[in-house]
């Protein structure tokens, strides 16, 4: 077995002080093989966004540990991680400037970390995620939502990243869009050996994306599966059978 590309281990976040305080996250573990995808589920206010955004370090108060290939992420996160590690947000209009052009948004990550054939790589990303080159020079509200995560995937993409991380990334879209998104994302990853973790409160999303799944609550990891079990609804906890059960008709549709 080769190391892990991304593994989680004994991770805890908590937000706010005395009676405030939130365990958003309570030591959370997982890792994640190379070119796999690694789903987590849960409902809303588990903390799936959390573990996402502690990995990224945006959020660098955290307990536990952050591994990359087996070195501990380092806090801050320094440049070079960006280039391994890439995030997609679920709101594609708060992540794209509106009054920036699109090409201005995808030249910034190029200019930052001064790579050379700019244009040519903006052409080529815009295609690898099913766009034509000539939406570099569109604006945000002249696309679509679905046409906006697409931007959102390519920038991510720009730097060459081997880690995605997605967060609900088709949620804000309507559901005759989501699968288009979610088909690129699933032909990217083949065609890159990408690895990627996912979090949606979507079953049907992460049945449809990952081999493995975690499934949280209330800011702790229950139970890990693989989509196998999850189409077979061989659940171990009764947390995870409900939320089977509370969608079972839409997987089993699949
Ligand atoms: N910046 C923050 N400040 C205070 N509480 C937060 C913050 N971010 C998240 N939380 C809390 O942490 C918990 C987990 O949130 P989140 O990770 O966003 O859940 P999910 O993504 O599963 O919906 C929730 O109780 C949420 O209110
Ligand atoms: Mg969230």
């Amino acid at each position: 077995m080769s190391a892990p590309s991304l593994e989680i281990a004994d991770l805890s976040i908590a937000f706010g002080h005395g009676r405030a305080r939130v365990q958003a996250v309570d030591r959370a573990s997982f890792s994640v093989a190379p070119g796999d995808a690694f789903g987590i589920i849960g409902e809303s206010g588990s903390g799936k966004s959390t573990i996402l955004r502690a990995v990224t370090g945006l959020l660098d108060d955290y307990e536990g540990g952050v591994l990359i290939d087996g070195q501990m992420a380092p806090r801050p996160r320094a440049r070079a991680f960006f280039k391994t590690v890439q995030m997609v947000f679920q709101d594609p209009y708060g992540s794209l400037h509106p009054r920036r052009m699109i090409r201005a948004t995808l030249m910034e990550p190029l200019e930052i970390y001064r790579l050379d054939r700019r244009d040519d790589r903006i052409a080529q990303v815009l295609v690898d995620v099913g766009l034509a080159p000539e939406y570099a020079y569109r604006y945000p509200h002249q696309l679509s939502g679905g046409q906006r995560q697409r931007v959102a995937v390519a920038r991510a993409l720009l730097l060459e990243p081997r880690i995605l991380l997605l967060d609900e990334p088709t949620s804000a879209l309507d559901v005759s869009v989501q699968a288009g998104v979610l088909n690129v994302l699933n032909a990217l990853r083949r065609a890159r050996g990408l690895t990627y973790v996912m979090v949606s409160h979507d079953l049907r999303v992460i049945a449809h994306m990952c081999s493995r799944i975690a499934v949280m609550t209330q800011g702790r990891i229950v139970e890990e599966m693989s989509v196998e079990d999850l189409r077979a609804q061989r659940a171990q906890e009764q947390y995870t059978r409900t939320l089977i059960a509370a969608s079972r008709a839409a997987v089993t549709a699949e």
